[in-house]
């Protein structure tokens, strides 16, 4: 035997009895109340009959109990749903008899008590609480308190109702109302039809909140409904005033006739439960949390958090009159947001004047599918239901075809049925969206709703936004050609060089958004933080860097996104359009730990912080970095150390000089020689000459050098033990392998490559190697590559055999492919920029601008090595050019240790945490052994470099240098092992 309803009511009646409360169960036929028999009765201030039910069909219950509330002499009604939980426990049990009172303690209940034309009071409880909870219904008339949770778990099984009712109606139209286009994909075919439901149950629930505030909209009454058809003879009266993307649905008009007791039941409960009731904040996001997660995500609904949209429109919006538009507005948090900020700072009363111009004027969405304007449309007029508006602007159309100037319809404009390949981009861009006759497919839900009035696109003071990453985020069915289309919709960026074929569709938007606003204004976004450091979104960074004042960028410790169903890394960036950059105030970058921060005090912090400085708040870390040292191919770089305050450091040093970007300085930079890739004779191995005391030979390593002279060098074969003499003129020196390379100085080095075959031997010489000629080519190339610096281009920084990141000689030399070689810098230079580039600053540097490759192998590409910030060499003067090459000629040839060697001995243990001094040891067994040994070299060149920036307090800044870049490479090597 089972478990049923009855057994549990009689158990509670029981309880209840016991704690004074008049209860009867099993109530006789003499009740006259339809269907079906209350399942209570309790009298005790008047009369109230409850109904019982499992909370998985509690939704059924709020209807019944709607029902008796409505019977001559009932008081009111009550519901009480029981775990399914105990159910299971019963048959688990295996006798129905075996659930004892007692048993009931252990969970908790779903209970509403529902009054005659007044809200519905719920709650769930526990056992103990019902009681009480019932006198306070029965005999005080306690305030009715909405459970928000509730309302949705009861929406939602609704809607799940409704959708099996759905199943025979004819699937061209659930796609157009959900998708906007057919579909034949399909998953999207699936969410479609999992979604309508939720469309038609928002209807009603936004229906009722109407109804509950304007008398010109009747209560639905569920038993006057001949058939689900019916409906619109109430929704017609919301279209006439407005809402059109809310009631322009006509999902019920698909709902059989056989589906009508359904219907009633639904619209019963949804007035049982009394949404009105529910926080309006919080109601506006009950209409997208009703939709199961996986049905969202693949109608491509990504939303934005509460937490992020209140993140953004409190930093970027600073008057209760600032028009705001959301070019990707989903289900409207961004735009709800706007609006209570808006409100928050108004001087004068909300009323009902100020809500419509909020609603009409100042706040506008675009989104390019059906429901999501749909839920906007809700979301926003639930902001204050209980005045009119005349009309929300929220529109359905592509927005990269927008522009200010353009107006765009509110309906929705269907695809024409013969061509589903069409795509939202065959509108003809630059036009406002046909929304002809002929272009509204007969028969679509969408042919009776009224047009309501167009909005025109004006200009704006903030685009806020939360835009789709890709273009499969977006549903609707873009052309083939689409790209193409984009590039003539942003020619402007074009030309500037801004777009790229690879460009994530998110960076459009920026794009857009620049067109809709003028000089002050902002943008504020969520985006993927790839737009901060992707190579093809670069352009987006320049005009960012460029024509913008970036504010803020936010980015999270705790978790990685700041919307939701996605893993994406996410980031909040406010920008404000400043071509003039007259004051670079810097750009505030906070890194918190969870949502709950304090906006006002990040706020104030970032206006008084002065550029180079960092604030440690509660939840968040705030750095404020200068426009000059901003890094405009990863933005996302001061996010990168786990110790933030080697920003500060390097912006201490960066204070001191005048910077520029190293392209600027007209050294050239160019790759190194390849050892395989450069196709006309390889620099390996057979034209290499090795010197004799490398620590490794590779097998086709054939030669060493045996002598050199001003005039000549003598060759040896490794295997034949044959020399070959050959004029200086004829080869070039070389640095094959950076690895184990402990001088930075490699004038004296003994590798050399041949550059031609025209001397006497040079016949022999080849018949040796695998080669049977020198290309002609070769040694106009091999000169191109030669200079007297180059930096590391790719490495393991965290490797043993790691010493320096730039090295430097004396005569021009050809470097491997693994460095860039800068062939025009002269020597002095050369010297000023091994030094600057090998000194800890440049580490850092070279640290934080980093593309992370494979496991712990950092790659310098060159976008990213031609934005080096290094100190205009032509501002150096004497004294330091000086003071720099001369400390440079001191420690050159010093032997260094490792990269991590080094810096270990610089650092002082004692201000190591044991937490820290633990991870050390973990990452590079007897490290900590060596701690705080010192190695004067390093720095000495480091001084030196301080001094030329005339920065004081060096060894605080140095000793907090060293600790800290150890500790980041020491979490490299962590990281990565
Ligand atoms: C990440 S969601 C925005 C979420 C929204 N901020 C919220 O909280 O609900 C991105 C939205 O962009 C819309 N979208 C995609 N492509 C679009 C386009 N070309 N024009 C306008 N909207 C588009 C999608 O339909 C989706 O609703």
């Amino acid at each position: 035997m089972s478990v049923t309803e009855d057994t549990i009511t009689d158990l509670l009646a029981g309880y209840l009895r016991d704690e004074g409360i008049r209860a009867l169960t099993q109530i006789s036929d003499t009740y006259p109340s339809g269907r079906s028999q209350p399942d209570w009765e309790i009298k005790s201030g008047g009369v109230f009959w409850g109904e019982a039910k499992w909370e998985s069909s509690k939704w059924q219950g709020f209807g019944e109990a709607r029902d008796y509330g409505q019977l001559p002499g009932a008081s009111g009604s009550f519901l009480i749903s029981y775990p399914d939980k105990l159910k299971q426990e019963g048959i688990q049990r295996g006798l129905t008899g075996d659930i004892t009172e007692s048993s009931l303690a252990d969970y908790k209940y779903n209970c509403a008590f529902l009054r005659r034309d007044e809200t519905t009071d719920m709650a769930t409880l526990t056992l103990e609480e019902i009681p009480q909870w019932i006198k306070e219904n029965t005999e005080e008339r306690r305030e009715a308190e909405a459970d928000t949770d509730q309302v949705v778990d009861v929406l939602r099984q609704m809607a799940r109702r409704l959708n099996e009712e759905l199943q025979s109606a004819p699937e061209e139209n659930l796609f157009r109302n959900v998708l906007g286009a057919s579909t034949t994909d399909e998953e999207e075919a699936e969410a479609a039809r999992e979604t309508a439901g939720f469309l038609l149950i928002n209807q009603i629930t936004f229906y009722r909140v109407l109804s509950s505030n304007f008398e010109q909209f009747p209560e639905l009454d569920a038993d006057e409904l001949d058939s689900p058809r019916d409906l619109s003879d109430y929704f017609e009266r919301v279209l006439e005033k407005d809402y059109t993307p809310v009631f322009q649905f006509e999902i019920h008009d698909d709902l059989p006739q056989s589906s009508l007791d359904v219907l009633r039941d639904t619209i019963k409960s949804i007035n049982g439960v009394s949404p009105e009731r529910i926080n309006h904040d919080v109601l506006g996001k009950v209409f997208h949390e009703l939709i199961p997660k996986e049905a969202r995500k693949k109608v491509a609904a990504y939303y934005t958090k509460n937490e992020a949209a209140d993140i953004l429109t409190h930093l970027a919006i600073d008057s209760a009159d600032s028009r705001v538009i959301d070019p990707a507005c989903g289900s409207g948090t961004l735009l709800a947001s706007s609006y209570l900020r808006k409100k928050e700072l108004l001087s004068t009363e909300f009323n009902a004047e100020v809500h419509d111009q909020f609603i009409t004027n100042d706040l506008t969405g675009i989104d390019v599918m059906p429901f999501a304007a749909h839920l906007s449309c809700i979301h926003l007029a639930l902001q204050a239901p209980i005045y009119e508006t005349d009309e929300v602007n929220i529109g359905i159309a592509d927005s990269t075809e927008l522009r200010p100037g353009l107006s765009v319809n509110p309906l929705s404009f269907v695809l024409p049925e013969s061509s589903e390949q069409r795509g939202l981009g065959d509108y003809s861009s630059g036009q406002s969206p046909d929304i002809s006759e002929e272009k509204i497919e007969a028969g679509s839900t969408t042919l009776d709703a009224e047009l309501g009035s167009t909005m025109e696109l004006t200009t704006k003071d903030l685009v806020i936004m939360n835009p789709p990453f890709t273009r499969g985020e977006s549903v609707a069915r873009f052309s083939p050609d689409y790209k193409n289309k984009l590039k003539t919709r942003f020619d402007r960026r074009d030309q500037k060089g801004h777009l790229h074929g690879k460009m994530s569709y998110c960076s459009y938007f920026f794009f857009l958004a620049d067109k809709f606003l003028e000089e002050g204004g902002r943008i504020a976004a969520v985006v993927p933080a790839t737009v901060l450091n992707k190579k093809s979104d670069n352009g987006v960074r320049q005009m960012l860097v460029n024509e913008y004042d970036v504010e803020y960028v936010f980015a999270r410790e705790d978790e990685p996104n700041y919307s939701e169903d996605t893993d994406l890394r996410e980031v909040l960036i406010i920008a404000r359009k400043d071509n003039t950059h007259d004051s670079d105030s810097g750009t505030a970058f906070v890194s918190h730990d969870g949502l709950d921060i304090d906006i006002d005090e990040i706020q104030t912090l970032a206006e008084t912080t002065e550029t180079g400085n960092s604030y440690n708040g509660n939840n968040f870390t705030l750095q404020k970095i200068s426009l000059e040292s901003l890094n405009v191919n990863n933005l996302f770089a001061p996010f990168l150390l786990t110790n933030r305050e080697l920003n500060t450091c390097w912006e201490k040093l960066a204070n001191g000089f005048e910077l520029t970007n190293l392209e600027s300085l007209d050294v050239g930079l160019i790759r190194g020689i390849g050892s395989n890739a450069d196709g006309i004779m390889h620099v390996h191995p057979e034209c290499s000459l090795n010197d004799p005391a490398a620590h490794t030979f590779g097998e086709r390593d054939l030669f060493v050098l045996e002598e050199k002279s001003s005039d000549h060098v003598v060759a040896r074969h490794r295997h034949t033990d044959e020399t070959f003499t050959i004029p200086r003129e004829d080869v070039a020196p070389n640095l094959r392998r950076y690895a184990g390379q402990k001088e930075m100085d490699l004038s004296d080095s003994l590798e050399y490559v041949v550059l031609n075959d025209n001397w006497d031997g040079a016949e022999r010489y080849l018949e040796l190697t695998d080669e049977d000629s020198i290309h002609y080519k070769w040694s106009d190339r091999v000169h191109k590559r030669r200079g007297h610096v180059a930096l590391v281009r790719r490495v393991d920084l965290t490797a043993p055999g790691t010493h320096h990141l730039a090295y430097y000689s004396e005569e021009n030399r050809l470097f491997n492919e693994l460095l860039w070689v800068l062939p025009n810098a002269t020597r002095q230079e050369g010297k000023i920029l091994a030094a600057w580039f090998n000194s800890t600053f440049g580490w850092l540097q070279s640290f934080l601008y980093r593309v992370e490759t494979r496991g712990a192998w950092l790659t310098w590409y060159r976008y990213i090595v031609k934005e080096y910030r290094v100190p205009r060499l032509s501002s150096l003067n004497e004294e330091d050019r000086e003071r720099i090459t001369s400390t440079f000629d001191d420690v050159k040839n010093a032997e260094a240790p490792s990269i991590y060697q080094q810096l270990a001995l610089n650092t002082d243990p004692s201000e190591l945490s044991e937490e820290q001094l633990n991870d050390i040891e973990e990452a590079y067994d007897g490290l900590t052994e060596i701690l705080g040994g010192g190695f004067q070299s390093r720095r000495e060149l480091d001084k030196a470099i301080l001094d030329a920036g005339g920065v004081e307090q060096q060894d605080e800044l140095l000793n907090e240098l060293y600790r800290g870049l150890l500790y980041e490479i020491v979490s490299l090597k962590l990281m990565m092992d």
